[in-house]
């Protein structure tokens, strides 16, 4: 099972990291192999709506010239991509979203490409933090996009696990935020059969 995580909080020690870093520890006890990108640290230039990538068969195909390429093979190597962002206005932070919009060239949908999902199958769960109580308007708005994004997509919806800010940042270091990140991954790894 190989597991990759996109982090997509601007912070790199902040609360996100830190459930993060409890979903892999987890994640290793179970040998599951993980990969950890900083979207922060990445060129992500946001999509153009150029649809080269729909006439493009069998790859990718996205003509920009940034680090979305290398991400997207990290991407396809994996068994489950884990979608780890803060809520940022109801929905995920601009490089998340940014790479979102750049996954447009993993479906075949709209161009001279026969239709083919390059990643047909694939694990999607998100992994977030948000200052609202998660259900009530919290995370709940992205949980649904990540939802109905898979189902477009073709590809599974694992679910989120999601911590609340009440503006304690040691509350990220619970036991209860360890526990719910720990028990995300076991849910994860119990549900996977790709
Ligand atoms: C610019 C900005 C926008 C935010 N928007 C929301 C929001 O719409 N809903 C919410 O519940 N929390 C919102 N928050 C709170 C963050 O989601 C929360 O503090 C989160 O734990 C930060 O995670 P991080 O330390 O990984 O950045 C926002 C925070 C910032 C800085």
């Amino acid at each position: 099972m190989r597991t990759c995580i996109l982090m997509g909080s601007l912070r790199s020690d902040g609360n996100t990291a830190h459930l993060a870093k409890y979903f892999m520890e987890r994640m290793g006890e179970l040998e599951a192999e993980v990969e950890y990108v900083e979207l922060r640290n990445k060129k992500i230039y946001p999509c153009v709506g150029c649809k080269c990538c729909q006439d493009r068969r069998g790859e990718y195909g996205c003509p920009q010239e940034d680090d979305v390429a290398e991400i997207v093979d990290s991407m396809l190597k994996s068994d489950v991509l884990v979608f780890a962002t803060p809520i940022y206005t109801w929905q995920a932070t601009p490089p998340t979203k940014a790479l979102m919009d750049r996954m447009y060239g993993l479906n075949k949908y709209y161009g001279k490409a026969p239709r083919e999902v390059l990643n047909v199958g694939q694990a999607y769960a998100l992994l977030t933090s948000c200052g609202y109580d998660p259900d009530r308007g919290g995370a709940d708005l992205l949980d649904e996009v990540m939802r109905r994004w898979c189902k477009h997509s073709g590809t599974q919806y694992k679910g989120m696990y999601a911590f609340r800010d009440k503006g304690d940042p040691q509350a990220f270091s619970s036991a209860k935020a360890q526990a719910g990140a720990r028990d995300f991954a076991d849910e994860i790894i119990r549900t996977c059969s790709r």
